[in-house]
This record gives structure tokens, sequence and C-alpha cells, in this order.
């Protein structure tokens, strides 16, 4: 365990939800300062920090809209004021809400949009340069399947998650020469207010190997572990077994 001085930090967006609140735990058990990102739901933010603290770590709420580069900028500003300064960002915040292509409703295309891309390349470009300024860091973005092979009714989600793969693999060959990696994960499903009423029920596993999806500590492990790799950037990692 790190005295508290010396521990290093992380700031996880979107950590009020189901996804955001396991890695945060993940990098508090091992001993990291959490920054705990939200949008709107402070009593889900407040009861993450608890849980951080639970586990031994130590934590800060910040709340900020990523579709709004101002909040996004003023929030990195702010925890990189802290000692110590951030080392690792996860871009974890997002949104579902798709339909089916023909009946896609333009104003929840564009606000999926918005969120998913917009918003986490609000995120990328306001995190960089402190990492930058510090001689290197990391970024994890969670990316889904979906962005790779679609899901049907999912057109604004996918073509959201698709966008982020160009845009984790242009950040990469950008900022690799000041040592700051950035790699996309893909979680596989689990089962959290974004994916209520989409996720598959009971044993409608037949397109994954293992006939089961990832568990959510396991897919926080591993975005630990991935956070940590010095020689790994602009690269994609899938949590589950599916599309061998
Ligand atoms: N669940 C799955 O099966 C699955 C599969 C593949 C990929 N993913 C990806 O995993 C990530 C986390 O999803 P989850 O399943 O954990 O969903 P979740 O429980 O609904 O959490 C979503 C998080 O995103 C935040 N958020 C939403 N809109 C925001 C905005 N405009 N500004 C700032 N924060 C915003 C929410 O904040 P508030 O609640 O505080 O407003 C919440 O913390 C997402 O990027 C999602 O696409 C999920």
């Amino acid at each position: 365990m790190h005295q508290i001085n010396q521990r290093p930090a992380v700031l996880v967006t979107g950590a009020s939800g189901g996804i955001g609140r396991a890695i945060s735990l993940a990098f508090a058990e091992a001993g990291w300062s959490v920054g705990i990102h939200y949008h709107r739901n402070t009593a889900s933010a407040e009861e993450t920090l608890r849980q951080v603290v639970v586990a031994g770590g130590a934590g800060a709420l910040y709340a900020a809209d990523i579709r709004q580069s101002q909040a996004v900028q003023q929030m990195v500003a702010v925890s990189c004021r802290q000692a110590p300064v951030p080392a690792v960002f996860i871009c974890n915040a997002g949104i579902g809400g798709s339909q089916l292509l023909l009946r896609q409703d333009e104003a929840i295309w564009a606000e999926v949009l918005a969120t998913n891309l917009t918003g986490t390349f609000h995120c990328l470009r306001a995190m960089a340069p402190p990492l930058l300024a510090n001689g290197g860091g990391s970024i994890v973005v969670i990316g889904s399947h979906a962005g790779f092979h679609g899901t049907m009714g999912q057109a604004a989600y996918a073509a959201s998650k698709a966008g982020l793969i160009g845009l984790v693999q242009t950040a990469a060959h950008e900022w690799g020469a000041g040592n700051v990696r950035v790699n996309l994960l893909l979680p596989g499903w689990q089962k959290t207010g974004l994916s209520e009423g989409a996720i598959p029920e009971g044993d409608q596993w037949h397109d994954h190997a293992l006939s089961r999806p990832p568990s959510r500590e396991e897919v926080a492990q591993t975005v630990l572990h991935l956070a940590q790799l010095k020689g790994v950037s602009g690269q994609m990692w899938n949590c589950d077994s599916r599309n061998l």
C-alpha cells in the first residue's frame, strides 16, 4: 500500500456508472488515488467514493458534462492542481439510446455522437497536455464491440464507438513521441443502466466462445493492467470471447 502522498493518481470519467465504478475500485484496491467523475448522478458518484475509501483508497469527486469542452478543461485543470497529478486517465463516460437505422431520430443521433465521440475528443484534448508536460502517461478509452461489428438497433452508438477507433489511433500517433500511450478497451456486455433492454438474457451467449460475458471485476483489472503497460499504444483490447 502506498502512503497517501505517494499514491499514483487516476481520473475515471463516468465513475458514477457501473463499469466506471468497477474501474475506480480496481485502482483504489491497487493503492491509487481516484478522481471520480460524474455528470448528473451525484448520489451514485458519492457511493463510488464511499466504496473507494472502504477499499483503502483515496478519492475526490468531479462533476462535468463531457459534451462541454470548457467543463472538461476545467475538470482536468482542477484534478491537475491536486498532488499527485494524474498519470492515468480513463475515458469511460458514455450513453446508449440508439434505434434502428431507418427509425433513427436525428436528435438522439446527435446526442449519442456529441457524448460518446465528441465528448471523448474533449477529454483527450484536455488530458494529453498535463501528461506530455510530465514526461508521459496513459489514457484508456472504453470502446465497444458494436464499434467494430455494428449491432442491430444501435446505429448511432455503433457509429460513435467506431469513431473512437480512429480517434485513439490518431492520438497514439501524435503523442507517442511524448511517451503518452492511448489504447481502446472493449468491456463486453455488462449489466448496467446503459445496457438495460439490450443485453442478452439467460443463456443467449451462443456467439461467445465461453458462453458468457466477462465479469466486471475482470474487465476493471484489465483496464488497470493496460493503463500501466509502458510499451503498448494505439491498440485495441477485447475483454470477451466473441468473433473468433
Ligand atoms: N454496459 C455494457 O454492456 C457496455 C458494453 C460496451 C461498452 N460499454 C461502454 O462502457 C462505458 C460505461 O458504460 P456503463 O455500462 O457503465 O453505463 P452507465 O452505468 O450508464 O454509466 C455511464 C456513465 O457515463 C456518464 N455520462 C453519461 N453522459 C455523460 C455526459 N454528457 N457527461 C459526462 N458523463 C456522462 C454517466 O454519468 P451520470 O450517471 O452521473 O449522469 C455515468 O457515470 C460507456 O462508454 C459504454 O459505451 C458498455
